[in-house]
């Protein structure tokens, strides 16, 4: 059986499954019943100065009958006193000395009040800390979170001032409501964080009550925008990580977030650059129990591959990310529609006839049955036809001789003109 157990920046846990820091990890009896159903590791319930939290709190996407497909918060972080939280993180701590517990932390941007956390709940044995310089609603209209995350020089200085005085390993998670997430990731960095989580929730509003004029939630009748995770978030979090991961000047461990549901979606983190992953939505709408299937998905992968530790995929998909620049422009497929298995439903017949390329006829065969077959020479490949097709393996998209050797946007302007540069005139 594959070894499971990661090295993050130092944290050490038993698997590459933490809770990331929301309800799942509030207190010391939800995380000792997570640890006992099998996650290696948990982010504390953000610590830090009391809050009032509002009622209600939460509302979530169902689409097409999948509930949960999207989830939205405008909780804060923990409202239970800070004494208590170190009591219990010591308890859970002792109780269970090889699982990772982290204490997340969010204060004012002020030095002492950095430095004055930092050593409480160090003091009560935690393995590292988390930053939390992402929640994007409450905290932020106080200068903190998202506040904080957004301004690369302030994630810098405050990363500074924690690792002035931390003895434990500091991971700063950032907001994905900022235009460049390298950014702040490069500021992490500089300011000396030993690793990087991401992402926290996005700036979000659920929905409109049609009949009361509502949001949703909404709070005595009136709302105010939340934060949105869950299966839905998870290419914006797993783009954000491999951006991260390909970053030439971001050279620290990633703690994946955002959408993780299953033991497949922690290896896509993974193999984009996460060194481990965290999970919070999935855990509030299955309970801890889905970490069974996790371990065990991921356990029954690796040996059918045939690898022998999950730190052995870590970032092997980063070198095939890149800039759209460094595409073949040469490379192409088109769509080849199996008769044996197509309905003749005509859902690929309309979406191309209609929005793509106008290359799928609809033609008649010698007993008079009709069916679909892709014009191959017209086809640009652009995948539409098999996506809204409703039937697996009816189309295929077969990859076709090349009749040009591979050649890059990049390397063509540079053949043209020996610059890099696109040279569009934007003045007319
Ligand atoms: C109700 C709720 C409360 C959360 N509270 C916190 C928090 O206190 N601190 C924090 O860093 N992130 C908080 N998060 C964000 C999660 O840790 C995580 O980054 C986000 O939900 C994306 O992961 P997911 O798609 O698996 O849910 C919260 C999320 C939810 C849904």
């Amino acid at each position: 059986m594959a070894d499971l157990r990661i090295n993050l920046a130092g944290i050490k846990s038993p698997n590459p499954f933490w809770l990331a820091s929301a309800p799942p990890t509030n207190s010391g009896y939800q995380v000792q019943r997570a640890f006992e159903a099998g996650w290696g590791g948990a982010v504390w319930k953000t610590l830090g100065d009391p809050i009032l939290n509002v009622s209600s709190r939460f509302a979530a996407l169902s689409f097409n009958g999948q509930r949960v497909a999207g989830f939205n918060n405008i909780e804060l972080i923990t409202d239970r006193p800070l004494d208590v939280n170190l009591k219990e993180i010591y308890e859970t701590k002792k109780k269970f000395p090889n699982h990772a517990i982290i204490a997340s932390l969010m204060v004012e941007p002020k030095q002492e009040k950095w430095h004055e956390i930092v050593k409480r709940v160090e003091d009560v044995g935690v393995d590292g800390l988390e930053l939390n310089f992402g929640c994007p609603h409450g905290m932020a209209e106080r200068g903190m979170g998202a506040a904080s995350g957004q301004v690369p020089a302030l994630v810098e200085k405050q990363t500074y001032w924690v690792k002035e005085v931390a003895k434990t390993p500091v991971i700063v998670k950032l907001t994905p409501n900022i235009t460049d997430i390298t950014a702040t990731a490069e500021a992490a960095c500089n300011g000396g964080a030993d690793a990087i989580s991401l992402i926290n929730t996005i700036n979000s509003l659920m929905g409109v009550d049609l009949d009361t004029w509502n949001t949703i939630p909404h709070v005595a009748g009136k709302g105010a925008h939340g934060g949105y995770c869950g299966p839905a978030v998870k290419p914006i979090a797993l783009n954000m990580v491999a951006e991260c991961a390909r970053h030439p000047n971001v050279n620290v461990p990633i703690s994946g977030i955002g959408g993780i549901s299953n033991w497949k979606d922690a290896v896509e983190f993974m193999l984009m650059g996460a060194t481990g992953v965290q999970v919070c939505t999935a855990a509030m709408h299955h309970g801890f129990r889905i970490v069974e299937d996790m371990i065990e998905g991921l356990s029954n992968y690796l040996d059918s591959k045939g690898i022998a530790s999950v730190s052995d995929i870590v970032g092997k998909s980063v070198p095939k990310y890149s800039d759209w620049g460094d595409l073949d422009l040469n490379y192409n497929i088109v769509a080849r529609i199996n008769t044996d298995v197509c309905i003749n439903c005509n859902k690929c017949h309309i979406a191309c006839e209609d929005t793509s390329h106008q290359c799928i006829d609809m033609l008649t065969d010698a007993n008079g049955k009709s069916y679909l077959k892709v014009r191959e020479e017209d086809c640009v490949g652009c995948n539409l036809c098999s996506i809204v097709c409703p039937v697996d393996g009816a189309i295929d998209m077969i990859e076709v001789p090349r009749e040009l050797p591979p050649m890059t946007w990049n390397e063509r302007q540079a053949a043209l003109n020996g610059s890099l540069t696109c040279n569009v005139d934007v003045t007319n």
